[in-house]
């Protein structure tokens, strides 16, 4: 943030001393366009892979998760890796539970390696597997286990920094160790898992999605069904997860994506408002962010602030995919949602 400029004279002294400054002195505040504090930054998964398994001896699974929360660089010691979204990477190890607790922030979970686990929401186990995208929406309650012999590693994403800025962060731990199990497991995808086909007689529709899982093997269904289609010149064959009941996110403070970027594909640049944050699900890729290269493989988590200039290109051989979670349905709901494509060098950046 831009320090205010503090005038020395009388009336200056008179009025900081009491709470106030002037609108000059704070007018470079009001910047032709964004200037996030949050910067690019991209977290490797050979740096990741070396913390989860170090992490298993290190740190018991006690309170709270076995949580690696991603700060972003420019941030300063800030719970956030965008403005808006806080990433993190969790380990659970055969036999361990992740206590039952629940909070006003929603969350989701990308799982990135080992399958079986649970998590439980509202009593119904939800099982994961790699490449699924789980919810555990605001304020229910929610635990994780894993009574498989792998240890599982998934990326969580939450709306952290956006409560906190509102002040609306609540938390509460419960009783006991878990809820008891007292709905059919996945039972949320066996009513909602069918698309656009949603169930007459579940009348209730909130703003939050009813379906908690979003399954890798649809998800890639989609992806493949949809690949030889042009798609966006700047996400490529870009799909978003969706609200079965409404069509809209899957939460109202958080969305996520999945898009796909085939062998050889170079997307043009562009940048939008609002934050978003990468998990590379599959391939190799490098994408260029304010003129600067990050290049990526599976396992990768990539911070992606607002207003960032950014494209993506495909570098490997095979289709390359990221999964992302991003606030656009805040930024829209707002009506603070506005994109630039880069006109200049056919859509492409100039690396410094
Ligand atoms: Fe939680």
């Amino acid at each position: 943030m831009n320090a205010p400029i503090r005038h020395a004279d009388a009336f200056h002294k008179l009025i900081h001393e009491n709470h106030m400054y002037g609108l000059w002195e704070i007018a470079s505040q009001m910047t032709p366009q964004p200037r996030p504090e949050a910067i690019p930054h991209l977290w490797k998964w050979s740096l990741l892979e070396r913390v989860v398994e170090q992490s298993c001896t290190a740190v018991p699974v006690g309170d709270e998760r076995r949580a690696m929360q991603l700060f972003n660089p420019g941030l300063k010691d800030q719970w956030a890796t965008t403005s808006t979204l806080i990433a993190a990477v969790q380990v659970l190890m055969p036999g361990e539970v992740a206590r039952s607790h629940r909070h006003s922030p929603s969350a989701i979970r990308f799982i990135m390696k080992g399958n079986g686990a649970y998590t439980a929401v509202e009593g119904e186990k939800v099982v994961m597997r790699e490449g699924d995208l789980v919810l555990t929406p605001s304020w229910q309650w929610h635990d994780h286990g894993n009574e498989t012999g792998e240890t599982v590693v998934w990326m969580d994403g939450l709306d952290v920094p956006l409560a906190k800025a509102l002040d609306c962060i609540f938390f509460e731990m419960y009783r006991e160790r878990q809820v008891p199990a007292t709905k059919p497991v996945n039972g949320s995808q066996a009513m909602y898992g069918h698309g656009r086909l949603s169930p007459t007689w579940m009348t209730q529709v909130s703003k939050i999605s009813p379906l908690l899982l979003y399954s890798w093997e649809q998800t890639t269904e989609a992806l493949r069904a949809l690949r030889d289609r042009d798609g966006s010149p700047y996400e490529g064959v870009a799909l978003e997860y969706t609200h079965p009941q409404t069509g809209g996110p899957v939460l109202p403070t958080l969305g996520c994506r999945v898009q796909l970027i085939r062998a050889g594909e170079r997307l043009r640049a562009r940048r939008v408002t609002g934050s978003a944050v990468f998990c590379v699900a599959q391939g190799k890729g490098r994408t260029v962010i304010d003129g600067r290269p990050y290049d990526w493989s599976k396992g990768d988590i990539l911070a992606l602030p607002s207003w960032a200039l950014h494209e993506h290109a495909n570098t490997g051989k095979e289709d390359a995919i990221l999964f992302s979670i991003h606030d656009r349905p805040v930024i829209e709901a707002l009506g603070f949602y506005r994109e630039e494509a880069l006109a200049e060098n056919g859509g492409h950046q100039h690396i410094s």
